[in-house]
């Protein structure tokens, strides 16, 4: 049996009103007199900046503040943000936001330890030590990046969205605050949730960590499936289950909000140490070209994929429709397929823009990814496997 281990960010604050009992302590512990925080015009809007500035202000600490992170930014933005944060020279990057925010944050930490671009740093365990101090309060219950190690931006010239995977990249305090979720709209509620549906699933199914296979010399984040990734997930799966629905129908539904955020983070637990997968990896070419969310895209393509693995995942998807539908019927594909609708996350690649001929270059490039194929249960053998998949969710 192999080893595996299990990461998180160093402190995860729980629950509601975590920001304001927390945040000053937060930045205490790493020392911190002065903080730059990355997020974007809605949320000061909606007064979450408000909110977290407040135990700022009481504790002393003088922030910058650069709000104009859009969703999955580009690199030319993160860049921006980078040259703002660097003219404020702070000691602490809080990301605020959902993860395109979060993840900008994390590249800002990035860089301002390490220096050179954004571009320099895309695949696994590249960052060469820790990075600057890195608060992470989420405000939609889906990515999971306030624990994970990874940063997604968008390689713009190249029409793909890149991660940067390090175990320095995991934020030394997560503050999960359900209130912050409140006032997202249902769509980024319902693009968001099937996210992190879609992390537990991957990290469910994911390859067994005795077969994971890492060729020797190489290093990665993802591990394979273990035991506590598995439990996580699974608890993650029932809480959207029993709360996407009713927090994509009633925004106020504290108690959904409460389930959701929960699941976000343990779906994010889940992927980060056993791995996201082939729905990732062919989701990061649809995102880099047409305008789809993160969240939709993966929603759009995880029944497809969950066919795909269903050789040699059977008894998960009955397991994931068992746990997703109560304890009722074990259909996980068509459970996730009911779902989907429900929630309405478009379901044909055709709907969102895609076009036909597009089809083979994504298959290459999602092929190409193959620190998230060695992880799905049943590698693709070639792009023809793939774009057997993309044709049949178009
Ligand atoms: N780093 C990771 O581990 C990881 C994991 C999964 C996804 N991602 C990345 O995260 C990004 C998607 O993040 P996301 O799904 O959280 O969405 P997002 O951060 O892109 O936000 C979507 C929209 O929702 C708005 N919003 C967010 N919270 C709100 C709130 N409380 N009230 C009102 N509006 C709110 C934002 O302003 C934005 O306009 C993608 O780039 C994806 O690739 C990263
Ligand atoms: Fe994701």
């Amino acid at each position: 049996m192999r080893t595996w281990s299990f990461s998180s960010a160093g402190t995860l604050f729980f629950g509601r009103h975590a920001v304001r009992h927390h945040l000053q302590d937060a930045c205490e512990r790493v020392r911190a007199k002065r903080a730059f925080i990355v997020t974007d015009a809605i949320l000061v809007k909606a007064g979450l900046l408000a909110q977290t500035v407040e135990p700022l202000r009481a504790a002393g600490i003088t922030f910058d503040v650069y709000d104009k992170v859009t969703p999955e930014p580009g690199v030319e933005l993160v860049r921006e943000c980078i040259a703002a944060a660097r003219a404020s020279n702070p000691d602490v990057i809080i990301g605020l936001g959902g993860g395109s925010n979060i993840d900008t944050a994390k590249l800002v930490a990035m860089i301002l330890a390490h220096g050179g671009d954004p571009l320099d740093y895309p695949g696994d365990c590249r960052v060469p030590g820790p990075v600057k101090p890195l608060i992470c309060i989420p405000t939609t219950a889906g990515t999971g990046s306030e624990v994970s190690p990874a940063a997604v931006f968008t390689d713009t010239a190249n029409h793909m969205k890149v991660s940067c995977l390090s175990p320095f990249l995991r934020p030394n305090f997560a503050i999960v605050d359900p209130l912050f979720t409140v006032s997202c709209p249902p769509k980024v509620t319902a693009d968001s949730g099937i996210d992190a549906l879609t992390h537990a699933i991957e990290g469910l199914c994911a390859v067994n960590n005795d077969d994971f296979p890492l060729p020797s010399g190489e290093k990665s984040v993802y591990q394979g499936s273990n035991p506590m990734a598995t439990m996580m997930a699974k608890q993650a799966i029932y809480l959207v289950g029993s709360f996407l629905r009713r927090a994509v129908k009633d925004g106020n539904d504290l108690e959904a909000r409460d389930g959701m955020a929960l699941a976000g983070t343990l779906g994010g637990l889940a992927f980060s140490n056993a791995g996201v997968a082939l729905v990732h990896a062919m989701e990061y070419p649809v995102g880099g070209a047409v305008h789809v969310s993160h969240g939709a895209g993966n929603g759009l393509l995880l029944p497809y994929v969950m066919r795909f693995n269903d050789t040699v995942r059977a008894s998960e998807n009955s397991l994931i429709g068992a746990i997703l539908n109560n304890g009722g019927r074990g259909d996980g594909i068509a459970e996730v397929e009911q779902l989907r609708k429900d929630i309405g996350i478009p379901t044909r690649l055709r709907d969102i823009g895609v076009k036909e001929e597009m089809l083979p270059g994504f298959a290459a490039k999602a092929f190409a990814i193959k620190r998230l194929m060695r992880v799905n249960p049943r590698m693709p053998q070639n792009e023809g496997e793939i774009l057997d998949i993309y044709r049949a969710a178009w």
